[in-house]
């Protein structure tokens, strides 16, 4: 299907040339990922195994990797994040094989038609952390690769893998959503039932398994709760080794109680509101475009926590005199722009994940900082010049996902519809808002597409109109045109940061830039 996003519109100039070296490592790593699952296939075995044995199976790992890459191209993500992804479910997936296994060879073959419904227990497992960290999709599709496997190499009977398969695709959504400590107690008892009556179900089709209907309950429960067990303790540990972060985490995150936004709360109240006006939209255009409303909403409530470090140069936190008045148009610029690399810098030494670091460092993109380079124009009576214009822009760098670029657009809108005057349809506004960041070049790196950004103009109109009502005010549509910026005037002329005093701020000058 041809791939409609800005990204590869920008692509085809020629950009993003295939490097040889990525190419050997991600075909060396996913071939010892399959060299291994075929040793862990082969455990049970007497050794040393025939090399027709060993051959056919490491062929059959390697087809079952194959099978995953394929299917993960097909997923919606970035290329970064892609390949995390793939780490993560090789990984997961080597070692709910390698429990299986060893649980295998700890047990009496006479067991296996009782206890033996532990063997779901790790592929289950496999399925809860796969579906919570990645998605159910990929969750399913890995664990056919592991039963599949240990089905068709003899490690576990054919049955039991069949009903490993029911009970791990149960697990695969039950586990989402997952956003309070009460929905595992949830996940949990819907995953007890769900294998009990699988287990039961078996021993009534196969009456060769010699069970009794309440032993095989009883396993295919006890099955369940393990499966639960090893869930919560791999969740934070395959969190902090793969940088992917679960809906847990980002809900900890969004908590007032967090350190960053309690100092945001305190020292800039001001820049907080904005904050949690700017995730309101970003989370409801994400819902619409398919991204990570929650991963949208926690990047909003950090994207500026580098303004607590001088939260007065904000508009939004200032009271009475304007300090930029006193500044030169380049020394206030270099302020305003110090908030994205003093947030990355407090994310960090928080232990943010990297995505809310992402984030914060994305969110203004490579943008102009228009007030002050058009103070600064008129101060030194030059006109617009590329040279210039790279003194006054961000640093970057552009937004690089759907969530960042979600984020930079309702960051824009939310600051623009605070200081907008209403001679335009709501609609108009947004849409122009989201088209000058577009030709300014800014979402040129994210994977959105040009059907995605009429989708999250409209869910911005809704969500304005929700919560403004009738505070909202939109400007009259003149703008003169700089080098790869516009700014907005008003009827008079003037630029609209004139209007206002207090207007020399970050915001305003997002308002008129893009
Ligand atoms: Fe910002
Ligand atoms: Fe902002």
């Amino acid at each position: 299907m041809a791939d409609f996003s800005i990204k590869n519109w920008t692509r085809l100039s020629g950009e993003g040339k295939a490097n040889l070296g990525t190419i050997f490592l991600k075909v060396g790593l996913r071939l010892t990922g399959a060299a291994t699952m075929a040793v862990l296939l082969l455990i049970h075995r007497e050794w040393p195994v025939t090399v027709s044995v060993a051959i056919g199976t490491l062929i059959l790992a390697i087809l079952s990797g194959i099978m995953l890459s394929a299917h993960l191209r097909s997923v919606e993500t970035n290329s970064i994040n892609r390949s995390r992804l793939e780490k993560l479910i090789w990984v997961i997936s080597l070692l709910a094989v390698a429990g299986t296994q060893v649980a295998n060879l700890a047990m009496n073959p006479d067991d296996l038609t009782r206890v033996g419904f532990l063997l779901m227990a790790p592929l289950v497992a496999q399925a809860m952390l796969i579906g919570a960290l990645a998605s159910s999709g990929l969750s399913i599709v890995s664990l056919s690769m592991s039963v599949l496997l240990l089905g068709i190499t003899g490690a576990v009977p054919v049955d039991l893998a069949a009903g490993a398969w029911l009970a791990g695709s149960v697990a695969a959504h039950v586990v989402n959503p997952l956003k309070q400590r009460s929905d595992l107690i949830r996940a949990m008892s819907v995953q007890v039932l769900a294998q009990s009556i699988i287990s039961v179900s078996m021993v009534l089709l196969m009456p060769a398994m010699n069970a009794a209907w309440y032993e095989a309950m009883l396993w295919g429960g006890i099955a369940a709760i393990i499966a639960t067990a090893i869930f919560w303790l791999g969740v934070a540990i395959f969190e902090k080794l793969f940088g992917i972060v679960s809906d847990w985490t980002l809900l900890e995150l969004c908590s007032p109680e967090q350190p960053l936004i309690r100092e945001l709360v305190l020292r800039a109240p001001g820049t907080y509101a904005h904050s949690v006006g700017v995730g309101n939209l970003a989370e409801s255009a994400a819902r619409e475009v398919g991204a990570n409303p929650l991963l949208c909403r926690t990047m909003a409530y950090y994207h500026d926590i580098g303004k607590t470090a001088r939260p007065n140069y904000f508009i939004e936190n200032q009271i009475g005199d304007n300090i930029h008045d006193e500044l030169s148009p380049s020394l206030s610029a270099q302020i305003i722009a110090a908030h994205v690399t003093d947030g990355v810098e407090m994310a960090k030494k928080q232990r943010l994940p990297q995505v809310i670091v992402d984030g914060i460092a994305q969110h203004h993109g490579t943008s102009l900082i228009t007030y002050f380079f058009h103070r600064a124009m008129q101060e030194r009576g030059t006109t617009p010049s590329p040279e210039l214009e790279e003194k006054f822009r961000y640093p970057g760098p552009k937004p690089q996902s759907k969530e960042s670029a979600i984020l930079h657009l309702a960051d824009i809108v939310e600051a623009a519809s605070r200081v907008a005057s209403r001679d335009q349809t709501l609609e108009l506004y947004v849409t122009n808002l989201i088209e000058k960041s577009r030709a300014d070049g800014q979402l040129d790196e994210s994977d959105l597409t040009f059907r995605e950004l009429g989708v999250i103009a409209d869910s911005f109109c809704r969500t304005l109109r929700a919560v403004r009502h009738e505070r909202v005010q939109y400007p009259k549509d003149s703008a003169v045109t700089t080098v790869g910026a516009t700014v907005q005037l008003d009827q008079g002329g003037r630029s609209l940061e004139n209007k206002t005093p207090s207007d020399h701020t970050e915001h305003s000058s997002e308002a008129q830039s893009l």
